[in-house]
């Protein structure tokens, strides 16, 4: 029998999004990005289900947060919707948010579960984006603002800050692949809004460092890049691919600095974006103290077969092409790829080459449809969920022996919620949420993981 310890006082608990979870949004904060798109574009959302339907966190905190603290949180991710807090992006601060937010933090502290706030989980507050999103340098100005207001009132209690939550998808959804808004396809456009959105996190970097106490980091889901083969071709498209999807930011952040040649391949290709002389000095001397990350698959990767699709003009053919490896292993619900070992992977990447940064993992979960097919005796018996979770945990325990600062793992997530354009297809939670009466019943994996968490481990 193998005795999986974790390291003394890791973090287990969840995380969690304010425009998924929260609710109640309709004239108690300003709009987001997805209310226009929503209004605009209803039908690409599943089953017709917008940001207004969530889980209603907004009015059942206290009794989601008894119930982390049953099922052993220690720790818990949330995100501060900045269209709550400012509606609008800038100006007045919207008192009831302020209340809001107040009470959460509290109630979370009451229960001995420590706050890890995120100031940006894809939510642009429609009014900022309609004057250019990131890529208007007065965004970054109001984001810093903003991220001034929520340090002022929650920093006394909040001591785990995060700039952003996974800033490539924004990027790559709402710039190249069209799955949000603005649905702009346009790979130029995409680096440019990347770049700002670096620039912003380490302005507030800057800002908190210079006035309060605590740590900042930022939460990036990175994706391990395999190449089909050991063929120089196919380990050049993996590279690419890595410098994209995972270096972009991961460099900046951890080291202050982006990829030599990262740079040289931009500008091979006339791709590089507008910069300012201060940014380089702002991005190197600013960086985080800790880094969240999210693992759910990796990508696999081969180099360019066929010539640019003209319906998809933002894979030039000097990018790369991914590729579906032969018996890999498929949650099926989802169209994700299982790989455990990915975790292990950037653990050991994150130690020997960004300094072993203290790191946690901030998502991991496993998105299943109809789970009511595995209800038995009243309750969803997700077996799949607690292998899903104790093989990655498998893969972090190793990480860690081997000296990886890994210090925590949070699920996605606490209670089945909204997703972006998912809606309620796939269930993630501990807790499933009946979207009509809101009633939240605990899964067998609730069960499962206060053990584990009370153990500080598991045997096997
Ligand atoms: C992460 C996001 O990318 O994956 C979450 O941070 C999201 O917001 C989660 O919900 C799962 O993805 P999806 O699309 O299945 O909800």
């Amino acid at each position: 029998m193998v005795d999986y310890k974790f390291p003394k006082d890791f973090w287990w608990g969840s995380a969690a999004s304010a425009t998924q979870t929260e609710g109640s949004h309709n004239g108690i904060t300003g709009e987001t990005v997805w209310d226009r798109w929503f209004s605009e574009a209803s039908n690409r959302f599943f089953d017709g289900v917008g940001p207004g339907k969530t889980s209603d966190f907004y009015h059942r905190y206290k009794e989601d947060i008894k119930n982390m603290k049953d099922i052993g949180h220690n720790s818990f991710r949330m995100s501060i919707s900045w269209a709550r807090l400012i509606p609008g992006g800038t100006g007045e601060v919207n008192q009831d948010a302020i209340d809001f937010y107040n009470a959460v933090i509290d109630e979370l502290l009451a229960q001995d579960i420590e706050p890890f706030v995120n100031l940006f989980h894809f939510d642009m507050p429609i009014e900022l984006q309609d004057k250019g999103g990131w890529e208007n340098r007065e965004v970054i100005d109001a984001y810093a603002d903003y991220a001034k207001v929520a340090f002022d009132l929650f920093g006394d209690r909040v001591n785990k800050w995060f700039t952003f939550n996974e800033p490539i998808v924004p990027v790559e959804g709402g710039y190249l692949y069209d799955f949000h808004y603005p649905n702009v396809v346009d790979a130029k456009r995409a680096i440019q809004v990347a770049y700002n959105t670096m620039i912003a996190h380490a302005r507030v970097v800057k800002l908190y460092h210079a006035n309060y106490e605590g740590d900042i980091g930022i939460v990036l889901n990175l994706t391990p890049s395999y190449p089909r083969s050991q063929n120089p071709a196919d380990l050049k498209a993996a590279h690419i691919c890595d410098l994209f999807f995972n270096r972009s930011f991961l460099d900046p952040a951890v080291l202050g600095e982006y990829p030599e040649d990262l740079i040289d391949l931009l500008e091979e290709h006339g791709q590089l974006p507008e910069t300012k002389v201060q940014d380089k000095e702002l991005l190197k001397n600013n960086i985080i103290d800790i880094l969240g990350v999210n693992y759910y698959q990796p990508r696999r990767v081969k180099a360019k077969e066929y010539l640019p699709n003209p319906y998809a003009p933002f894979m030039p053919d000097w990018f790369f092409d991914n590729y579906e490896m032969p018996g890999r292993k498929m949650n099926v619900y989802r169209g994700w790829e299982i790989y455990e070992k990915g975790v292990y992977d950037i653990m050991i990447n994150l130690k020997e080459n960004y300094n072993n940064i203290p790191s946690f993992i901030s998502e991991n979960g496993m998105g299943v449809q109809n789970e009511e097919r595995f209800i038995k005796d009243g309750r969803i018996e997700d077996d799949y969920r607690i292998d899903f979770i104790k093989e990655h945990l498998k893969w972090i325990h190793k990480a860690a022996e081997e000296g990886c600062n890994v210090k925590g793992y949070h699920l996605w997530t606490f209670m089945d919620n909204w997703s972006w354009m998912n809606a309620y297809k796939n269930r993630y939670g501990f807790f499933a949420v009946d979207i009509e009466t809101g009633e939240r019943t605990a899964k067998k994996s609730a069960s499962w993981i206060r053990d584990v968490s009370k153990q500080n481990g598991f045997n096997e």
